[in-house]
Order: structure tokens, then C-alpha cells, then sequence
């Protein structure tokens, strides 16, 4: 009998946090690392007509797995919209979905765009509005390279659908600092040298500024738990902790600014 491999979501948390206390920097593997929460939708269901039907603002990993398992591996973007065909009419044609405009408000301006419904937010940021700070690692919402944050809450954007941002304010590394002036987390990250290749450097900042904003920035313990979310294959976690910790002291309180 084949031995079940699979993490529970707990296992994978813990995996997860183990390297931010110092069990080695490495990228976990695919399949053991953070479950993802911070992200769009909850998914529900399918309607007799095979649509997707959902509700709240939350999926998690194994949800987005079962999904893509359930169809084909496809992203369902197109699914998600109105007027869009269901899975097995998209499969059958092997035609693309209509394209969208999207409008979307990126560090507090405004961009039209005309999209393939199932791009992401993170391609949406890179590949058309050129905010190439952002970055792409797993792919998987495994790593964190890819944290944004939307109306300030975190979300890995590898996971998000562009056409699911509009109406909301999307922040990317290229918008948190005001003209000259750098966030005072940027300031620490470069005070504290918490970075080494640099490559997850802008999505640990952009978590951090949550943790801080999120009040789960009280301990280095707290800072742990709560970043567990983002990788290093640097491992400069310790580094990165610091930061953090100068930051909320910079600003005062561990709400941060
Ligand atoms: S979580 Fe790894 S690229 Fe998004
Ligand atoms: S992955 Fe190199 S600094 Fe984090």
C-alpha cells in the first residue's frame, strides 16, 4: 500500500515556522509549507451547471489544490465571472475565456487593463504594469516573494486574481515609500542587513509592515509566528526579525505606521 505523503495543514505551519527558528533556510519543497489564508475566496461548491460558487475572502491551499484537481489544472478566473463558460464547455473548445478590462488602483493610481480573466495579480503587476518588485517564486503561495498587500491586508498575489482586485487599493513594494522617503521598515531591512540575494526581500518587507500594522509584532516570537508565511532561502531570518523589532520601535507601538 502506497504511504499517504501529505501534510496536514498544521504539519505544514510548523514545517513553515521551523526554518524562521533556525532549522535551516532552505525553500521547503512543494506541498510543506504555509497553508495560505490570506487570500480571495472561499470556495463552496459547483452549481448543476459546473460554475463555481464561493463566498468570503479567504482560500486555502488545499482548497486551490481540490480546485485545479477538479478541473483539469486550469485556473478558473474565467469561471468566476458572469457570462463565462463552465469547465467542461472551456475544455471541450480549448478556446481562450473573452478577454476583461480590469480596472485596477496600484499605489494609489489608477490603471485600466484588458486581461485573460485567470491572470493573476502578481502577472497583472509584472508582466502589464511593470512593477516588477514584486516577485515570483513558487508560484504556489508556498513562499511569500509574492506579498502585496490589498486594502493593507497581506495577500500572496500569486494566488489572487487581477480581475478579483478591482475596487480595492493595491499596495507593491514600488509604493510604500512617500517620494525620497523610505518606510521605516525599508530603513531597518537596510540598517539591519536583512537580506542577502535580495530575491524575497520585497514580499518580507511588505508581510512585515502588515505583522507591524496587524499588532503581531510584539516579540521576536510573535514576529516568527506570524512571518512564517514568507521563506528565505537566505535565511536571513534573524536579520529580518531585527528589522521588524526597529521598526515597531521607530514607530512607537507595535501597530507600527
Ligand atoms: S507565494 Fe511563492 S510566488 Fe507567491
Ligand atoms: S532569499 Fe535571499 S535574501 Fe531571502
Amino acid at each position: 500500500m502506497t504511504k499517504d505523503t501529505r501534510l496536514t495543514d498544521a504539519e505544514m505551519r510548523a514545517r513553515a515556522l521551523s526554518r524562521w527558528e533556525g532549522e535551516g533556510g532552505a525553500l521547503a519543497p512543494p506541498g510543506a509549507a504555509d497553508s495560505i489564508d490570506e487570500s480571495e475566496l472561499r470556495i463552496t461548491g459547483f452549481t448543476s451547471s459546473g460554475r463555481l460558487t464561493m463566498t468570503s475572502l479567504h482560500v486555502t491551499r488545499r482548497e486551490l489544490l481540490e480546485l485545479a484537481a477538479a478541473t483539469g489544472g486550469a485556473l478558473l478566473g474565467a469561471q468566476l465571472l458572469p457570462g463565462a463558460a463552465p469547465p467542461a464547455a472551456a475544455q471541450s473548445t480549448g478556446a481562450s475565456p473573452a478577454r476583461l478590462d480590469v480596472a485596477l488602483r496600484v499605489n494609489r493610481t489608477a490603471h485600466r487593463l484588458t486581461l485573460d480573466p485567470r491572470t493573476t495579480l502578481l502577472d497583472a503587476l509584472r508582466e502589464h504594469l511593470h512593477l516588477t518588485g514584486s516577485k515570483k517564486g513558487c508560484g504556489l503561495g508556498q513562499c511569500g516573494a509574492c506579498t502585496v498587500l490589498m486594502d493593507g491586508k497581506r495577500v500572496k498575489s500569486c494566488l489572487s486574481l487581477a480581475a478579483l482586485a478591482e475596487e480595492r487599493e493595491i499596495t507593491t513594494i514600488e509604493g510604500l515609500a512617500r517620494g525620497e522617503e523610505l518606510h521605516p521598515l525599508q530603513v531597518a531591512f537596510i540598517e539591519r542587513d536583512a537580506f542577502q540575494c535580495g530575491y524575497c526581500t520585497s514580499g518580507q518587507i511588505m508581510a512585515g509592515v502588515a505583522c507591524i500594522n496587524e499588532g503581531h509584532a510584539g516579540s521576536p516570537e510573535e514576529i516568527r509566528e506570524w512571518m512564517s508565511g514568507n521563506l528565505c532561502r537566505c535565511g536571513a531570518y534573524d536579520h529580518i526579525v531585527a528589522a521588524i523589532q526597529d521598526a515597531v520601535a521607530a514607530s512607537g507601538s507595535v501597530r507600527g505606521g
